[in-house]
């Protein structure tokens, strides 16, 4: 069985596939990691962000084995990868790492932008997990904070419209909600309650398909 994940930034839809990959027993692909390595090797090769050329030659030479790295994790990454997420030749480079991990038995989780779409338009169940815009900047600026980091909520909030807009505004596989897939917004869900919600949504579609 594959479960397809989508939304925007500090949806929660991380948190949750990681959930629902436990709950299963399934391994889960953060497809996030891919770009954010990608904008990663790129600037370590000393190449501007916005050269596809050189980003389409990082995605191409992408070594799996460093997506364990924690500074992808750290704030700016994502935003980096959204800037190369944006080239057709990047997208395409990455494209058959993210099926063949899909289609392995007994089945997986992935979660990005583009798996419902792009990636796995045949998952048995597709989430479209979103939030609030004022929600998600919130808690990324609460786990910032929490870090001790030297934040601020409305840089946080511009930072995250300007990676939204990025991320659905680009031609080649936006975000966007796959036209079968189910919605969940978690603006108001504690994470127990949003991880309950998309395991009730998942068995219920399970069941009728
Ligand atoms: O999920 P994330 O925040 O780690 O993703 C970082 C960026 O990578 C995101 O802003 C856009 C890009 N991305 C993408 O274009 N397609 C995906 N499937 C996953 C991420």
């Amino acid at each position: 069985m594959i479960i397809a994940i989508d939304g925007p930034a500090a949806s929660g839809k991380g948190t949750l596939a990681k959930r629902i990959a436990l709950h299963f027993g399934y391994p889960c692909l953060d497809t996030g990691l891919l770009y954010r390595a990608v904008a990663r090797d790129c600037a370590n090769a000393g190449h501007d962000l916005e050269d596809e050329a050189a980003a389409a030659n990082a995605a191409g030479r992408l070594n799996p084995a460093t997506l364990a790295d924690p500074g992808l994790r750290l704030p700016g990454a994502g935003d980096k990868a959204s800037i190369v997420a944006k080239f057709p030749r990047v997208r395409a480079a990455l494209l058959e790492f993210q099926r063949d991990f899909a289609h392995l038995p007994p089945g997986a989780v992935l979660d990005g932008r583009d798996i419902g779409t792009v990636v796995c338009p045949d998952a048995d169940v597709k989430l479209f997990v979103t939030a609030d815009l004022a929600i998600r900047a919130r808690r990324r600026f609460e786990e910032q904070a929490a870090r001790g980091e030297a934040v601020s909520y409305e840089r946080i909030l511009d930072v995250i419209r300007g990676r939204d807009e990025r991320d659905a505004g680009r031609p080649d596989a936006p975000m966007k909600m796959a036209a079968d897939a189910l919605l969940l917004d978690t603006s108001t869900l504690s994470v127990e309650a949003a991880v309950d919600a998309a395991l009730a949504m998942i068995t219920a579609a399970v069941k009728i398909n």
